[in-house]
């Protein structure tokens, strides 16, 4: 069998490495290096100050930095010296050309690829880490065999990353499962062995699976489906809910207490957010389309679809409570992030959401945790696509809660951050015009205590009729 002593990661994003700084952490006899070309990044990654908020990342990363943990740009280097290779890199949804708006842009995959085959000067076991299309090692196999030198041989495993942001480290130390596919060859049966090896450092090996390599791609692009299917299932019901009387939470929560469904991933919101469910569904309607199955297509996109409609509904809501207009209005966004315990905001709800009072001319104020001034100014300047000067006259990013609050018509609550729970919720009434409206896009208020202040509220999946 092969024992795996060195390991290089290409790309040191949110998967990379927060995932290898653990297999480091794990496994005190196994080199890693993690290697990107953004020098930003990497300098980062060697401070104090690391480019992703992530609970736990810190320890990780400092008691295992300069031991066995390494970051750096020479990506050539980490390739020669490994014996196992993940390949982390970004496969975004696709700008333009065919398949544009739906397919994976496989082309970072494919250039660290290349990258393998031509530094490579001894045989290596290559591992998808990145969400691909299912048959995408079919093509990176294809370009390392073509572009490799006499005696190197390179098996490829795919080994989907199933962490979520915010609670990454967690995900990491004791996750569900670990999935690791793989050819049904002697040699890529070798390989798979390796690589559960290094997992069974501290994964239980019931829990690493081993699949064949069509089976773990496409599977890590269904769990996403099925993950976020639920969310737009329960967010369709939150507008019943909304017209009847009933409420979504208590639909929910009898809903999900059926083992058969359970209770997870069954929370109404604003909508969904995130750098992946949006991505990978919509991999999955190309691919569905690409394989002549317009229906299964047309089945995935609503998912998608019925998401963009909660976005919109909750921001027209806001809209119609404040008497159908909200032109001139101050109005406080609480979180930019798509989720709580993370600064990332890709595809987050509150960026769709400031977008839609921007164009009602309302003046808007901005509270976040952990996400910097400048990343919202890239996310509301798509990153600079639109100009900055219009909307530098309607927005205003706050360094707290209450300053963002202070004299708005209607606060806004778009990302579930514990700290929104804590406010001194009477203090920022005193500051309100009246009536004060507060929305909640989280569910996550007490609706009671705000009442009882004197707030109006309004909370996705709940209505008015009793
Ligand atoms: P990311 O954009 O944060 O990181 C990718 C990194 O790869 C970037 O720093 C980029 O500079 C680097 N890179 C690109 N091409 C390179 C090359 N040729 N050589 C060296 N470095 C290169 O992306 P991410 O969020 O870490 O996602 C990576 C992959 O993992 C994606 O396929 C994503 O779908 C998947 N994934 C993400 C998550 C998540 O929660 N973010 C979870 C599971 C799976
Ligand atoms: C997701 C998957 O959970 C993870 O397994 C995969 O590896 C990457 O994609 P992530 O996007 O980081 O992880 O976070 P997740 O917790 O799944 O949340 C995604 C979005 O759904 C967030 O905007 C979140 O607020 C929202 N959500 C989640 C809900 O609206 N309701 C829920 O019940 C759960």
């Amino acid at each position: 069998p092969i024992t795996v002593k060195k390991i290089c990661c290409i790309g040191a994003g949110y998967v990379g490495g927060p995932t290898c700084a653990v297999i480091a952490v794990k496994c005190p006899n196994i080199q890693v290096t993690i290697v990107d070309l953004n020098q930003a990044r990497i300098d980062a990654w060697n401070s104090d100050n690391l480019p992703i908020y992530e609970p736990g990342l810190d320890e990780v990363v400092k008691s295992a930095r300069g031991k066995n943990l390494f970051f750096s740009t020479d990506v050539d280097k980490g390739i020669l010296e490994a014996d196992l290779i993940f390949v982390s890199v970004n496969t975004p949804t696709k700008k333009s050309g065919i398949g544009a708006g739906f397919a994976a842009d496989l082309k970072f995959l494919q250039l660290a690829t290349r990258r393998i085959a031509e530094v490579a000067t001894s045989s290596k076991i290559v591992v998808e880490k990145s969400t691909v299309p299912c048959r995408t090692a079919d093509a990176m196999r294809t370009i390392l065999e073509a572009n490799s030198k006499p005696g190197c041989h390179f098996d490829i495993l795919s080994n989907p990353e199933f962490l979520a942001e915010g609670t990454a480290i967690a995900d990491l130390f004791k996750p569900d499962r670990v999935l690791i596919g793989s050819l049904q060859t002697e040699q890529g049966k070798d390989a798979c062995e390796a690589l559960k090896n290094v997992y069974a450092n501290w994964v239980p090996k019931e829990q690493i699976l081993t699949v064949g390599l069509w089976s773990s791609e496409l599977s890590k692009l269904a769990a996403n489906a099925m993950l976020a299917q639920r969310i737009s299932s329960v967010n369709a019901l939150s507008a019943i809910c909304e017209a009847t009387g009933a409420n979504i939470d208590e639909v929910a929560y009898a809903v999900g207490k059926d083992t058969r469904v359970g209770s997870k991933f069954l929370k109404a919101s604003v909508g969904f957010g995130g750098s992946c469910f949006q991505k990978d569904i919509l991999n999955l309607v190309y691919l569905s389309e690409s394989l002549h199955l317009p229906e299964v297509a047309k089945y995935w996109r609503a998912v998608v679809e019925m998401n963009e409609h909660q976005k919109e509904r909750f921001a027209r809501k806001v809209v119609d409570t404040l008497f159908n207009t909200i032109t001139g209005k101050k109005i406080a966004i609480l979180g930019w992030a798509f989720k709580k315990d993370t600064g990332d905001t890709r595809e987050s709800p509150s960026i769709t959401i400031a977008n839609h009072f921007l164009t009602e001319k309302a003046r808007i104020t901005v509270y976040d945790p952990q996400v910097t001034q400048d990343q919202i100014w890239l996310d509301l300047t798509n990153y600079g696509d639109i100009p900055a000067d219009p909307i530098k006259e309607h927005l205003t990013i706050c360094q707290s809660a209450e300053e963002a609050c202070a004299n708005a018509e209607a606060i806004v609550v778009c990302t579930e951050w514990d700290e929104f729970k804590q406010l001194d919720w009477k203090k920022i009434y005193a500051k309100c015009p009246r009536p004060a409206f507060v929305f909640d896009g989280r569910l996550m208020l007490n609706r009671k205590e705000l009442t009882d202040i004197g707030f109006q509220v309004i909370t996705i999946g709940t209505g008015d009729r009793v």
